[in-house]
């Protein structure tokens, strides 16, 4: 390094006495500048190929588990009657749409409601006419309701009865929209097509994937402990006529006690009783051996299994 340093002040030196040599004292600083900026790159050269900024992948393998729904019947609304409106129905919708609407839609249904703020587009101001969506007959907006307006903040309302959508719709068209349009026959005709308003429906419950899960996998190890414990057990039934004969045919005693417990069938009777084991030799735990077995022994092992499980 020091010859270097001192070759570099000669050559200065020179330069300044000689000036044709400047070019060559010139070319040495460059060198050494490019050899610094060559260590520094090759030395750092995982972190300068690394992104300062980490990308960010979006996670779109989280799945969202089923909500927790209680069965549910709807009962069958006939659309003739209730697409009349009737005080009751407007009293109905009244309250309907205090509950959920009047926040966004504003109780004089013109819109900014405390829930509006900020949202774009903002809620329909339903005392102007212009540029409705799905438009201010019945038919319509209880299909607004069924669909809701995405992506917008207005969400479907099919949580609500069949009865109670058209009552909030009455209710608006009544108290807000001037001169709502009417339906045609065909309209109401084909909101009952699309959506069996007649039909009713029984919807079942439904629980998370996890929950059903757990109470899967806690019956399971109930069933399980109960198994176990009779194989502690089993010397008990020592003396039974038809314990030698269930040593004799059971291969393994834990799956023929799971399979037989799982499906219980075979407790009605005798013969369904012989049709399960001898059809599921092996796999159930029983071996060949149940095919010598005579009516006797038969006897003596069913009424042994009906006090084992
Ligand atoms: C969270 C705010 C919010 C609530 C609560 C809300 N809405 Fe809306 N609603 C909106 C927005 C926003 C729009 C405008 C959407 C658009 O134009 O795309 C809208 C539009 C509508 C329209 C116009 C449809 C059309 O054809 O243009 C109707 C009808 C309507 N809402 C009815 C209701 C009823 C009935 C309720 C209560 C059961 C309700 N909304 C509750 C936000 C809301």
């Amino acid at each position: 390094m020091k010859e270097i340093l001192d070759g570099i002040k000669s050559k200065t030196e020179q330069a300044t006495k000689n000036p044709g040599a400047k070019f060559g004292a010139l070319y040495i600083y460059v060198l050494v500048i490019i050899l610094a900026i060559g260590i520094y790159y090759v030395n750092n050269l995982e972190n300068i190929s690394r992104q300062s900024v980490p990308p960010v992948l979006k996670d779109t393998t989280v799945v969202t588990d089923l909500v927790l729904k209680n069965a549910q019947t709807i009962p069958p609304i006939d659309i003739k009657t209730v697409s009349q409106s009737t005080p009751e129905l407007l009293t109905e919708g009244e309250k309907i749409y205090k509950t959920n609407c009047s926040s966004c839609h504003g109780e004089n249904g013109a819109g900014g409601g405390p829930g509006s703020m900020g949202l774009n587009p903002a809620p329909r101001n339903f005392t102007s006419k212009d540029n409705w969506k799905n438009g201010t007959t019945l038919s319509s907006i209880y299909t607004t309701l069924m669909t809701g307006l995405p992506p917008s903040a207005m969400i479907a309302y099919d949580f609500l009865l069949p009865r109670e959508r058209f009552a909030v719709a009455h209710y608006i068209r009544t108290s807000f929209i001037p001169t709502a349009d009417n339906d045609t026959e065909a309209d109401l005709l084909a909101l009952e097509a699309t959506y069996n308003l007649s039909g009713g429906l029984q919807l079942p419950a439904q629980i998370p994937v996890k929950s059903a899960s757990f109470l899967f996998v806690s019956e399971n190890q109930t069933a399980n402990a109960k198994i176990d414990s009779t194989i502690a057990s089993i010397k008990k039934y020592q003396s039974e006529i038809g314990f030698e004969t269930f040593s004799k045919v059971v291969k393994n005693k834990k799956v023929a006690l799971s399979f037989l417990s799982k499906n219980s069938g075979w407790k009605q009777n005798e013969s369904a009783f012989v049709n399960l084991v001898v059809n599921n030799v092996n796999q159930n735990g029983f071996n060949g051996s149940v095919f010598n077995l005579k009516n006797e022994e038969w006897n003596s092992l069913y009424s042994l299994m009906l006090k084992l499980i």
